[in-house]
């Protein structure tokens, strides 16, 4: 089979290395792919949204199945688009992506089917979302309704930084569109934990969870980045909280069913568990970055077989299977990141890294047989371990041999 995967990222390379050990897997293209991606694919240079050049791209090629990496041509509706021209495609359709593309319509289907969420309320001017601010205790959260690149949330301690996100987002207009509904809603204490599931009309099969770390700084502080490092399984749920977790997973899915969409592809459910009670942050509707970097050497099925069974509405929880192993990843950043860093810096010593530690590409581009820095987020240093600690001491040992100017990295993955 020809496998077309759109995106640029550490996700999108983590996926074509486990399509490429699938036993009918003949070519992989990736658009556009980076540094890393040539190892196991060809890639192409259509941006991940030129929908009207990668579906031309998938007729010439005839390719069987596209993947896609990202949340923009998701909501942009790349799936319908497929489908119309009869391509099989991996994701969501468009109907389905305002699970990501709105946090209002989210947190409307989690309190319509009375899925626990945080209280909220939502507002499109600036004058109104104001005067309710004294209706909230503080921290509060404030949200841009659309797509804001994981930029988009603000928690604010006190009504002086409530202020200033909302004219942030009302006046001065940082996220154009995309801010022009706010959601602002009640802070949830507790801890966050990862869940992907697999979505095949509407059923859910939760993959094995993971914990993210988003903050820049050890011991979680500093500003929200896109995830600098993450451990697969997660912090172990107690019984209550894992009986609760079916309960939403059961909820999810009859409201799907009600709201007659049909949901194929990722699901990614980003929860808050205080108590052992878990609550949902968000939905995005795709594999998550750094997520997919330590499911994918976890898992012991055929990634093709089972996106292929996804899409016939013929998977089984057979199909997904585990290694007993645990899988950490440590992101090395450019210096700044999150904020303004620099590109294109030399990366030396990834030919010493030894055999079974995998770097997964996020921001890199190959010239000359030579690698350089693209991106915030550079590599994903990943390894499997028989526990926490040994894949975090493979990890760590061998991002010593890892250099680039202004090289950053969290070295608590694994330790909180
Ligand atoms: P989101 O994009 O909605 O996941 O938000 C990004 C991050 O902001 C989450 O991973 C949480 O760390 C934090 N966050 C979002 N909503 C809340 C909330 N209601 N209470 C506490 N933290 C939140
Ligand atoms: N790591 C979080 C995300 O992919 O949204």
């Amino acid at each position: 089979m020809k496998v077309l995967i759109i995106g640029t990222g550490g996700r999108e390379n983590a996926l074509a290395w486990k399509i490429s050990k699938s036993k009918n897997i003949d070519k992989i293209y990736m658009a556009k792919g980076n540094g890393g991606s040539q190892d196991f694919a060809t890639n192409v240079d259509i941006s991940p949204t030129d929908i009207d050049g990668l579906l031309d791209f998938a007729k010439k090629e005839k390719i069987d199945l596209t993947v896609v990496g990202p949340e923009d041509p998701l909501c942009a509706g790349i799936v319908d688009k497929f489908k119309e021209n009869n391509l099989k495609i991996f994701g969501p359709d468009k109907a389905c992506a305002r699970f990501e593309g709105s946090k209002e319509f989210t947190k409307k289907f989690l309190e319509k089917y009375n899925i626990p969420t945080a209280k909220y309320k939502s507002f499109i001017d600036y004058d109104s979302a104001k005067n309710s601010l004294e209706e909230f205790s503080y921290p509060l959260v404030i949200k841009a309704d659309g797509l804001c690149l994981g930029k988009g949330v603000f928690i604010c301690q006190d009504k002086k930084e409530a202020l200033e996100s909302l004219e942030k987002i009302f006046i001065d207009k940082i996220f154009k569109d995309q801010g022009k509904k706010v959601v602002i809603e009640e802070f949830l204490k507790g801890f966050e934990a990862s869940l992907l599931c697999i979505v095949s009309n509407n059923k859910l099969f939760p993959l094995q969870t993971c914990k993210d770390h988003k903050q820049i700084f050890d011991g979680n502080m500093g500003p929200n980045t896109g995830g600098v490092g993450t451990y697969s399984p997660g912090d172990k749920f107690s019984q209550k909280t894992e009986e609760e977790i079916r309960k939403i997973l059961k909820g999810i899915e009859i409201g799907f069913n009600k709201e007659k969409i049909s949901y194929y592809g990722i699901l990614f459910i980003g929860f808050m568990i205080e108590n052992d009670i878990p609550k949902v942050l968000e939905f995005n509707v795709r594999f998550g970055d750094p997520e997919t970097e330590v499911l994918m050497p976890r898992l012991k099925g055929d990634l093709l077989e089972i996106m292929m069974k996804t899409l016939d509405n013929t998977l089984s929880e057979d199909d997904i299977k585990w290694k007993d192993e645990v899988s950490l990843t440590t992101i090395l950043c450019s210096g700044g990141y999150p904020n303004s860093y620099q590109k294109g810096k030399e990366i030396t010593g990834l030919d010493k890294v030894d055999g079974d530690v995998i770097i997964f590409h996020n921001g890199t581009v190959k010239k000359d047989g030579k690698y350089y820095t693209d991106g915030g987020r550079v590599l994903s240093v990943t390894s499997l371990g028989k526990d926490l600690i040994e894949a975090r001491k493979k990890v760590y040992k061998n991002i010593e041999k890892i250099n680039f100017q202004d090289m950053y990295y969290r070295k608590d993955i694994g330790l909180i």
